[in-house]
């Protein structure tokens, strides 16, 4: 990797009698980068501090080979990065172009003309051209997450951080989100966590795995998915070895856990191995 865009080494970060980060270490350049973990694992703790809203206890984290540390890194650093919070309050009586544009003028996009343009466009990317005008308190869930992101993607920003950027969405809007994302991923960096380990699967050239603020796992999710050959297996009742399993439509038993001598295994997958990784003792 050239200099990576993100940079952050030996990540510790404690609130009161949590620690929410330990000793994490994650490098990202071009390309989508994928955080995977249960609730509360660090994830949202660790983008907030690549997108330099939170400052970590303990390493360095640096964005463009700057650390955020004095106000002019800082602006610099924000001037070229996009970032979707997990929760974003989005008041109710804006609509859809009002709160783009309310965002737009808050990054310092201040001839209006150019302005009006680049809000049409970003939302033209999350599909909501048509719906620019509506309140935002009449749009489903998925079309205010798709406006969230659309003002992540204001200015064309070459690093976007992006926090369960499909969560609520629909199947179809899921697979609309991939493209857009892969897009994206093609010429800047992608940084996003979610829940959805096919998402991460299909999209992402390295995925990072936290458990209760450690890394558990880093590296491609080929990798990921190997680590779970030879625990995945079949047979015609559960298995008392299984950490997890479950009747198929088929009526076979599809088994994940530690599987007794001479069983017929099966081909794992990304969920199969992510579910070992962080229910393992
Ligand atoms: N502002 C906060 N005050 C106290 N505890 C927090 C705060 N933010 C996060 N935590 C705790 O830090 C841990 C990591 O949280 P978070 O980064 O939100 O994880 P994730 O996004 O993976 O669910 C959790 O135990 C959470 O309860
Ligand atoms: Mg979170």
């Amino acid at each position: 990797m050239s200099m990576p865009t993100v940079e952050m080494t030996g990540l510790g970060k404690r609130y009161r009698r949590t620690f929410a980060l330990r000793d994490v270490s994650l490098r990202a350049g071009v390309g989508v980068t994928g955080l995977l973990g249960p609730n509360g694992a660090g994830k949202t703790t660790l983008l907030r501090i690549a997108a330099t809203v939170l400052t970590p206890d303990l390493g360095a984290a640096y964005l463009f080979g700057l650390s955020p540390h004095s106000d002019d890194t800082r602006r610099h650093i924000r001037r070229q990065l996009g970032y979707l919070p997990q929760d974003v309050g989005i008041h109710r009586f804006f609509t859809a172009f009002e709160f783009v544009d309310y965002v737009a003028i808050l990054k310092e996009m201040a001839h209006t003309r150019k302005r009006h343009q680049e809000v049409r466009r970003v939302l033209g990317l999350v599909g909501l051209a048509d719906l620019a005008g509506r309140r935002v308190h009449t749009l489903s869930g998925g079309a205010r997450r798709r406006l969230a992101l659309a003002q992540a993607l204001l200015g064309d920003p070459a690093l976007l951080i992006l926090d369960e950027p499909t969560a609520g969405l629909d199947p179809e809007q899921r697979l609309l989100f991939r493209e857009l994302l892969s897009r994206l991923g093609e010429d800047r960096t992608v940084l996003l966590s979610s829940h959805h380990s096919d998402d991460l699967a299909a999209l992402c050239g390295h995925i990072v795995v936290l458990r209760e603020g450690r890394t558990v796992f880093a590296g491609p999710p080929a990798e990921l998915t190997a680590t779970a050959r030879g625990r995945v297996w079949t047979s015609g009742t559960r298995d008392p070895g299984a950490m997890l399993a479950w009747r198929t439509g088929e009526g076979a038993y599809r088994n994940v856990g530690d599987p007794p001598p001479g069983v017929d295994f099966v081909a794992p997958q990304l969920e199969d191995a992510y579910l070992l990784l962080v229910r393992s003792p």
